[in-house]
């Protein structure tokens, strides 16, 4: 019989190795899916970021919508975030464009600058 604190060391160990997993090389594509998003054509971008993650079977990647990110004209927007790297936001989205992002930025690990809002604004 282990004592309690035995149980909560192995707890904290166990979380650990849980963090340490789950953060590194994970990648968190998000697509902003609020009613102006959307207007501009941000479900068939968050479908075509789907189809290419299953289909590449990339399986550290996790594509997941969000509401409003802020910048309306910009829309259809979508961030990546990539642990120990800074956010990037992709503006003016098309699947087109989303599927080169996953080959070229997910797979490849090249930002695409010219897709990005500082090339925009
Ligand atoms: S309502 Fe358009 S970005 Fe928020």
């Amino acid at each position: 019989m282990k004592s309690l604190d035995e149980l909560a060391k192995i707890r904290k160990e166990a979380k650990n190795k849980i963090d340490i997993r789950d953060s590194k090389g994970k990648v968190r594509i998000v697509v902003g899916m609020a009613t102006c998003g959307i207007s501009a054509g941000a479900r068939p971008v968050l479908l075509t970021l789907i189809n290419e993650v299953n289909k590449r079977g990339l399986k550290d990647v996790v594509v997941s919508q969000t509401g409003c990110i802020g910048v309306c004209r910009l829309e259809p927007i979508v961030e990546v975030y990539k642990s120990g790297e800074n956010k990037v936001t992709y503006v003016e989205m098309t699947p087109e464009k989303a599927k080169k992002i996953i080959l070229e930025h997910i797979v490849n690990g090249n930002v695409i600058d010219e897709y990005t809002i500082g090339a925009v604004q």
